[in-house]
């Protein structure tokens, strides 16, 4: 079978410049794990990484993090005694490609030794989505200008870090039988024990030797053999591993779960994985016909999504960075709900709810930060981990050494409408009305009555007003009446009241309960419908332009072109040049059309075309955020703009594939990812749920032929085809 190029990623060089971000691009995971395409044999300077969802550890600044668990990589050649790398010898031919249909990276290397020993190296991995415990490696080596003596180090190590900082702690290690290994560690704050099961094996060599070297942290079990000139030895090393979230006994766990992968074996385990690849992308495929670039940056988006996603786990989410990367240290931010979720609820609404009761069982800690602050309800944290206690660091240090107060998780509270925003689309989307009654309505009221004890009346002018906010624009903080944070509390308040209806009408009882335990009394209410009737939005209905936020337009008026060439972000120029970037009208990403995105049947073309106008000259699109473009792209087809769409959709492609900001090494770009996938579904081909049904009004770029994508409409499938017939 011919795989079409658009499933492949593919890398024919390689380029020690470019190790960690590759080492981000070629992650691989199945929803449990995510792991880095760091070097089985490793390479100087490497960063591999193995983040699972769930298990924390404590970080100074930070709070807690992603813990870097041990490494279940380690696989190193020697050829006559001289060890395979692509540091030294000469690296005569090299690919490495990521199969997005199968799940699998593969690394084939023609190397030439220090001594001039040549061989080829064929490396594949896989996680295995059949199975989230089960992890695979095969391992293949020919030598070719003669014979060779071979060892091969089939190991774990527990001594990762996070970027220096330490998190396991190393606990024990045995081997029953030179070709099986086990080790168990757990976090040194947490104490959440990981345990790992390994098993090497060479195919059809006679003579194989194993042995089991004990070093403690690093148990690895070696083969030695002999292999004439051509001829190809095939090993396999699969792994298995537990953590206490899973089992009380993750080590008897892992050596049970490898007893039955060793019967398996490499080829049965791979096949059983690749089956549910082609499961999972049949109900989440989109196909661009007519561009190949895009159709593969799409599919590649939906990839890193897809191996972020727990499955079997509702209480974890995906981070900011998915499980690729140290950046964000894991944590959860509004770019789940309002960028990341959309593509799992209109494909995989079961992943989709996982995400969703990530929210609910983290209504404890949004209590926990309301009270803190003197409010009441739900307060989800701007940066959330285990428990929704906010976790967004205070302070950052800066490269040049100085600590940076952060504000976002004091004062960036749109998230707690963002996530009630989410459950709304979900319940629209899917029809799941139990997950409705039984978790989704009491998120929904629980978050509006934060806001009914956090909106402040000003009595002279008879208004509700938000102040000292930030805005998803954060290159300005501390600013009063966000447009965007108000009128997403007016439709989240809306909300509430039709979500009681809808209780009072279909779950009298839940209802009921509800209003008994958040309280809900007469006056409560009434003060909600009196906020949602008199919160200060900066709307101009004669225009239909909107002010970000009270003051935005009298801030200084920067050109951007004014500072082209540049290579950096607009608010370190503006800096450097003694400008504090709140004091101008430069933006970071676009509040106010995110705004029309969201609410988008709320605004008509005339706001659209006024807002587009004023905003898109004034953000920075390269360099600011990455959550900005993909919603360029959406507002833009809206507008009739496709071409223009288009670019800002490839500007989002280039930001993990291409490193286009810079900072693709830290992880990849979730929100951007999740972006993708709606500017193509809800931009460009103009998917629309409405309360009879759905609909499109595409508007495809003028090259593309075809658009094909899979969703599901209230339980139902749909296969949706969209021609190009201009
Ligand atoms: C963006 C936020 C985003 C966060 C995590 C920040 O740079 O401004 O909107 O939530 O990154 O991706």
């Amino acid at each position: 079978m011919t795989i079409s190029e658009n499933w492949l990623i593919r890398e024919t060089a390689f380029d020690p410049e470019r190790l960690h971000h590759k080492e981000t691009v070629f992650t691989i995971g199945n929803g449990y794990l995510g792991t880095r395409g760091a070097f089985e044999e490793g390479y100087p300077g490497a960063t591999p990484a193995t983040l699972i969802h769930g298990v924390w550890d404590d970080a100074p600044l930070f709070f807690t993090e992603l813990a870097n668990a041990p490494d279940w990589l380690p696989f190193v050649l020697t050829v006559d005694g001289e060890r395979f790398g692509l540091d030294r010898g000469e690296v005569l031919c090299y690919e490495r490609v990521l199969d997005m249909r199968a799940g699998t990276l593969r690394r084939e290397v023609r190397w030439r030794s220090p001594a001039g020993r040549e061989v080829d190296v064929s490396i594949e991995r896989f996680a295995s989505l059949a199975d989230e415990h089960v992890l695979a490696i095969r391992y293949r080596v020919t030598p070719l200008n003669g014979p060779a003596k071979i060892e091969l180090r089939a190991g774990l190590d527990a001594y990762t870090d996070n970027w220096g900082l330490r998190h396991i702690e190393w606990l024990a290690q045995g081997s029953s039988d030179p070709q099986y290994l086990w080790m168990h560690s757990r976090t040194l704050k947490t104490n959440i024990e990981l345990a790992y099961a390994a098993h090497l094996a060479v195919d059809d060599i006679s003579g194989v030797e194993y042995h089991f070297w004990d070093a403690d942290g690093r148990p690895t079990s070696v083969a030695h053999f002999t292999l004439s000139q051509g001829q190809t030895a095939t090993a396999a090393k699969l792994i298995t591993i537990y953590t206490s979230r899973d089992t009380d006994d993750p080590l008897a766990a892992a050596q049970a779960k490898l007893e039955r992968a060793v019967e398996a074996g490499y080829a049965r385990l791979r096949e059983a994985h690749i089956a549910a690849w082609a499961d999972e992308w049949a109900q989440c495929n989109v196909t661009i016909e007519g561009d190949d670039a895009a159709d593969r940056a799409l599919r590649y988006s939906l990839f890193q999504l897809l191996i972020a996603a727990p499955r079997h786990d509702d209480r974890v989410s995906i981070g900011a960075k998915t499980l690729s990367g140290f950046g964000y240290r894991g944590h959860v931010f509004w770019d789940t709900e309002v960028f990341i979720l959309p593509f799992f609820t209109y494909t995989r609404p079961e992943i989709a709810r996982n995400l969703l009761l990530y929210r609910y069982h983290t209504l404890p800690g949004a209590h926990q930060n309301a009270g803190a602050e003197g409010y009441e309800g739900a307060y989800y944290a701007w940066e959330s981990a285990e428990t929704g206690v906010e976790t967004t660091p205070k302070w950052w240090p800066h490269p040049d050494g100085s600590l940076v107060r952060i504000w976002t998780g004091d004062i960036e509270l749109h998230i707690i409408s963002d996530i009630a925003y989410a459950v709304d689309q979900y319940w629209r989307v899917t029809g799941d009305d139990d997950f409705m009654r039984d978790y989704g309505a009491e998120i929904i009221l629980d978050t509006a009555a934060f806001w009914g004890s956090r909106v402040e009346y000003n009595a002279e002018a008879d208004r509700y007003e938000v102040t000292d906010v930030i805005g998803p624009d954060e290159w300005h903080d501390h600013v009063d009446n966000s447009v965007y944070t108000n009128r997403m509390i007016q439709y989240h308040l809306g909300l509430a009241f039709e979500v009681l209806d809808w209780l009072d009408e279909h779950a009298p009882e839940k209802g009921a309960e509800l209003r008994r335990r958040l309280d809900l009394s007469h006056e409560r209410l009434a003060r909600w419908r009196d906020i949602e009737a008199k919160i200060k939005i900066n709307y101009d209905p004669e225009t239909g332009l909107m002010e970000q936020f009270d003051g935005y337009f009298d801030l200084r008026d920067v050109d951007i072109a004014d500072y082209e060439p540049r290579t950096q972000a607009m608010d370190t120029l503006l800096r450097e040049s003694g400008i504090d970037p709140n004091d101008t009208q430069l933006l970071k990403q676009p509040d106010v059309i995110m705004l029309l995105c969201l609410l988008a049947d709320a605004y008509d073309d005339r706001a659209r075309r006024a807002n587009w106008d004023y905003y898109a000259p004034r953000t920075d699109h390269r360099y600011g955020s990455s959550l900005g473009p993909t919603f360029h792209a959406i507002l833009a087809c809206r507008l009739g703009m496709p071409e223009v769409a288009y670019e800002h959709f490839m500007h989002a492609a280039g930001a993990d594939l291409e490193d286009s900001r810079g900072n693709a090494a830290e992880g990849i770009h979730g929100a951007s990812c999740g972006g993708m996938w709606q500017a193509a579904v809800l931009g460009f081909a103009g998917l629309r749920v409405t309360p009879d049904g759905y609909r499109v009004e595409p508007h495809l770029p003028r090259h593309w032929k075809r658009l094909c994508f899979a969703f599901r409409h209230r339980g139902q499938p749909v296969e949706a085809v969209v021609e190009n017939n201009k």
